[in-house]
């Protein structure tokens, strides 16, 4: 369980990226964070890791809370995938792959490629699952199509078995169709693992299949909170241009006032 509590982050320009979110993500859901540009998505996925620290409230996994203190075991548990896949270009393969246990073995093993016996059979066990068979291993990361380097950060962020991964526009930059897959292979690793998945997409058809759950994100607030079913088009609408909302009674979707007319340039029905 991911629990924000009163979660607000301010830069120190002012820019109010995140406003008092609270949120509880129960084990094993998949839940998509949707919103304009600069809603606050990234932000609140680098909560839970601790890239950004909140400025107010805090977020907890299992009721552990990161803090300085408990940050080294909590990345441990928590696995990220990146829009730009963020390989070493110049390392193999299973190189990158293996750099998936970086939090959990010195750096000095890691430097001089001293792994167990059991992780490089591992990272070929996580290859041949995101579909990389065994002679992409000692390939020059840099080479593959961005398909490929996605799947290879998808095998490195299991590596540790996390318990949570944070994918942050993992298919951005791909076409629809391997876009589809790699989401596939995702939830199928998650599945399997019982991993929760916090994903921020930009894709509404994307985020309605593959979501168990999509929060919607505006200006930091958390704007809708409910079931793909339950995010219409009217919802749609009223997360990416903004719109006068009544409060609904059903808990389960959550739709808060919106008072900004601002358009943006994200794919919306007309
Ligand atoms: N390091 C930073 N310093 C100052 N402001 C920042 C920083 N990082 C993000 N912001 C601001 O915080 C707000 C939220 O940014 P964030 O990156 O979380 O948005 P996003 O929803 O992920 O947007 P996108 O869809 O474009 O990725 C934006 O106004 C952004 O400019
Ligand atoms: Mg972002």
């Amino acid at each position: 369980m991911i629990h924000f509590n009163s979660v607000s982050k301010a830069w120190p320009d002012g820019t109010h990226a995140l406003r008092n979110v609270s949120i509880e993500i129960p084990r094993g859901q998949f839940c998509v964070v949707l919103g304009p540009s600069g809603a606050g998505k990234s932000t609140l996925l680098r909560t839970v890791n601790g890239l950004t620290k909140p400025t107010h409230g805090s977020v907890s996994i299992d009721g552990v809370q990161m803090c300085p203190a408990s940050e080294k075991v909590l990345r441990q548990r928590v696995a990220m995938i990146h829009q730009h896949f963020n390989l070493t270009n110049r390392m193999t393969v299973a190189g990158n792959v293996l750099a998936g246990m970086l939090p959990a073995v010195s750096t000095m093993r890691a430097l001089l490629g001293w792994f167990h016996p059991e992780h490089r059979a591992r990272a070929c066990k996580l290859l041949e699952s995101v579909g990389l068979a065994p002679n992409h291993l000692q390939r020059r990361a840099g080479d593959l199509s961005g398909g490929q380097q996605q799947r290879v950060g998808i095998a490195r962020a299991f590596m540790l078995d996390p318990e949570v991964v944070l994918a942050d526009e993992p298919v951005a930059s791909l076409d629809p169709k391997i876009s589809r897959d790699i989401l596939t292979l995702i939830r199928v690793a998650a599945r399997e693992r019982n991993t929760t998945v916090l994903c921020s997409l930009h894709q509404i058809d994307l985020a309605r299949e593959f979501g168990d759950r999509i929060i919607g994100m505006r200006e930091g607030e958390v704007v809708f909170d409910g079931t793909p079913a339950a995010f219409t088009d009217e919802r749609l609408r009223a997360l990416y241009h903004g719109a006068q909302w009544e409060e609904k009674p059903d808990h389960d979707i959550r739709i808060r006032h919106q008072h900004s007319t601002q358009t943006s340039a994200e794919p919306v029905p007309a």
